[in-house]
């Protein structure tokens, strides 16, 4: 794993726009996987400038998301839907038919689950992927457990993720419990992962993600074994590691 050790959120996020925006510029029909959350919000504004001043092309580009919370809609302001379409798609110009979230209100939520890898199967997996990193250590909603998870699954949110993520509900019992992601292999399908990292919140997930054994209490640690990952963080996120 290769790190950048940027000064603050703000160059961690330019420093992420810089990649995508040169991955989009090599290959203009790209497939992104695209994360949520606090983390990406400076990179997708910087994405967002480079369209505008930049003429930054999404037109040709194809996104896939890593995950939906289960039983909402995507009129929901606190679905990834919303969150995609108010914080990227709406402003840059990307073909929205080629742009994939879980659905995460569906009566068929096992064959949602099914549809989503196989479309990502047919478009080859993603070229380059964005992740954040809960504090729990984990990816998408790949949540710590006994095992890895391939395939996309529906899975039960854990007490750290449902508190974490409450700061964005008007209560705690608002969050959805249950949610649908990205498993493992489509994450570890990337041909290159970028993971970002900022605040002293996420050192301690991170000297796990890289210095702590390959385990599945940390799902984050499984990026160890793929051969092109980047990690993207400021010096707080990196505190918990000696260089
Ligand atoms: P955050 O979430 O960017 O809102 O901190 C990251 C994550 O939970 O993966």
């Amino acid at each position: 794993m290769q790190i950048i050790n940027t000064e603050n959120y703000a160059e961690m996020s330019k420093e992420a726009a810089r990649l995508v925006a040169a991955t989009l510029r090599l290959e203009p029909e790209a497939v992104l996987g695209l994360a949520t959350g606090s983390t990406p919000q400076g990179l997708y504004a910087e994405l967002v400038r480079m369209y505008r001043e930049e003429g930054l092309d999404f037109s040709e580009a194809t996104t896939f998301n890593l995950d939906e919370y289960v039983g909402i809609g995507p009129e929901h302001e606190q679905s990834y839907r919303y969150y995609m379409d108010t914080n990227l798609f709406n402003h840059i110009n990307i073909d929205k038919d080629n742009t994939f979230v879980p659905l995460g209100l569906t009566e068929d939520i096992e064959g949602e689950c099914e549809i989503y890898d196989e479309l990502m199967d047919m478009v080859g997996g993603t070229d380059i992927q964005i992740l954040g990193i809960g504090e729990n250590g984990h990816i998408g909603f790949n949540e710590p457990g006994s095992v890895f998870v391939a395939s996309t699954h529906v899975t039960d949110l854990t007490e750290s993720t449902i508190e974490a993520n409450s700061r964005l509900f008007a209560k705690k019992e608002d969050v959805p419990r249950r949610a649908i992601t990205m498993g493992m292999r489509g994450i570890m399908s990337a041909n290159m992962i970028i993971i970002l990292a900022s605040g002293e919140k996420k050192a301690q997930a991170v000297r796990d993600m890289v210095l702590g054994p390959v385990t599945p209490e940390c799902p984050a640690s499984l990026l160890q074994l793929h051969p092109q990952v980047l990690l993207i963080a400021d010096d707080e996120a990196l505190s918990g590691i000696e260089f």
